[in-house]
């Protein structure tokens, strides 16, 4: 029988205290991968984490951490590579703002490119420096289809999960000689805590209840018509970090019922 088996692979997840990033911390670790569960909130990596070790995952919370940080993010990749090898680095932590074009506050936008751009560069930046010296990694950024398009309703966010593409595909050409494959996931639209937000947003706008604004969410966008869930996410992902997909990379994968062709 054909499986994936991580065992003994070292992974980072950031973003790993609730949502995708929880999701795909936990599936590492029924792989047989160490995952480092690294969140803004320690608390819900502990939890997180908790629950891997109920199933038998070798999960270990890292304390609170904010990706927008160099020093944490250097600090965190630089004590998890000591400790023998950095094989697997998943930059999941993201934020969203629903505002639209002409009401986003710079502070907003500042903070939001912070998080989502620049975290990820931190990430990938620093854990290219330890996997090229061991000649081997695997690189996963989560984006978003709402990073292949324009969009009315969160046109920052596109904006700052376009870079994150555009920069897995630099990283992927500098990693390529070095054994490091580096690929982006963009997920469709799962309800978790960031999708509460946006249906806030409809609610206000629309006047219409949270469920009707989320069947309409669902029906405008996805053709399966089905709800998509976390764990999508997180099986793309670990077949990207899976000896499967050692031939792959600079490429970003819609984990979205079909709703995107790019
Ligand atoms: N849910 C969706 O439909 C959807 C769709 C497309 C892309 N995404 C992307 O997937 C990723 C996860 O989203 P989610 O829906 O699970 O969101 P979520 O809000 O449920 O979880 C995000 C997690 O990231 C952590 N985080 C936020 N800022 C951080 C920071 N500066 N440093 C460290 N940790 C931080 C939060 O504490 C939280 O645990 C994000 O990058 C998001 O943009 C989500």
């Amino acid at each position: 029988m054909i499986g994936i088996d991580l065992t003994g692979k070292r992974a980072i997840v950031t973003g790993a205290g609730q949502g995708l990033g929880k999701e795909i911390g936990l599936r590492l670790a029924e792989a047989g991968a160490i995952v480092y569960f690294a969140d803004y909130d320690e608390e819900k990596s502990r939890r997180a984490c908790q629950e891997g070790i109920e199933r038998e995952g070798h999960c270990i919370p890292w304390k609170a951490i904010d990706v927008s940080s160099v020093s944490q993010m250097r600090e965190l990749i630089w004590e998890v590579a000591g400790q023998g090898a950095l094989d697997i680095m998943v930059n999941a932590a993201g934020i969203m703002y629903p505002d639209s074009l002409i009401d986003l506050d710079p502070e907003k936008l500042w903070r939001l490119e912070d998080v989502n751009i620049n975290g990820t560069a931190y990430g990938t930046q620093y854990a290219m420096q330890e996997m090229m010296k061991q000649r081997s990694g695997r690189i996963v950024n989560i984006a978003s289809i709402a990073g292949r398009h324009g969009c009315t309703t969160k046109p920052y966010y596109a904006m700052s999960k376009a870079a994150v593409i555009n920069l897995t595909q630099s990283a992927a050409l500098f990693g390529a000689k070095y054994g490091v494959n580096v690929n982006t996931v963009c997920p469709g639209i799962i309800h978790t805590a960031m999708w509460d937000q946006i249906l806030d947003f409809m609610m206000r706008d629309t006047g219409k209840s949270r469920e009707e604004c989320w069947q309409e969410a669902l029906g405008y966008t996805i053709p399966m018509g089905i709800e998509q869930e976390a764990i999508d996410i997180a099986n793309a992902v670990l077949f990207l970090c899976s000896d499967m997909a050692r031939y792959i990379t600079a490429q970003s994968l819609n984990v979205d019922g079909g709703a995107r062709m790019n």
